[in-house]
């Protein structure tokens, strides 16, 4: 079967297997984490057309025709593949100290949802999006701080 994933349609076996596990194990698309396997951490989060979905929770035939985006497809790239541009809520998060980056493909995708939204988010909302995702180092302000740096820099860009 075919699935459209960060712009690009894969042919992918195994249908029938949680998302994640297609993602990671067929395409090599380990930005996408496996954490508790039963739709309560957040950080196998992908954008399922254009919207926080759980890839532990959904199988790859679910998915069906519509479009998924992961980490890996945030960034702008060249013809070769190359990035020549990073997502505003990657460099983000990349100026704001966290640790060990478990959480972090859902708090990232969930900010890339929030600002399609909402370029301006307010403290309450920032809160909202980020509430699902669980963050085992308790980095929680922290994060809402990068949301928050990230719309001040999608906003100039
Ligand atoms: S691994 Fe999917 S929600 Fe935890
Ligand atoms: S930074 Fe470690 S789980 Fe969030």
């Amino acid at each position: 079967m075919q699935l459209l994933i960060n712009g690009r349609q894969h042919e992918v076996e195994h249908g029938d297997e949680p998302l994640v596990w297609v993602l990671r194990d067929e395409l090599g698309l380990t930005g996408t984490h496996y954490g508790c396997g039963i739709g309560m951490c957040g950080c196998c989060t992908v954008l399922l057309a254009g919207r926080p979905a759980r890839s532990c929770q959904i199988t790859a035939a679910e998915v069906g025709d519509r479009p998924v985006v992961t980490l890996e497809g945030l960034a702008e790239r060249d013809a070769a593949g190359e990035v020549v541009a990073l997502h505003p809520v990657q460099e983000a998060f990349l100026e704001t100290p966290l640790q060990c980056g478990w959480c972090l493909p859902g708090h990232v995708l969930c900010a890339v949802a929030l600002l399609a939204r909402d370029p301006a988010p307010d403290e309450a909302a920032i809160a909202e999006a980020a509430q699902p995702n669980l963050c085992r180092c308790g980095g929680y302000n922290t994060i809402k701080l990068a949301v928050a740096r990230a719309a001040e820099l999608a906003r100039k860009a």
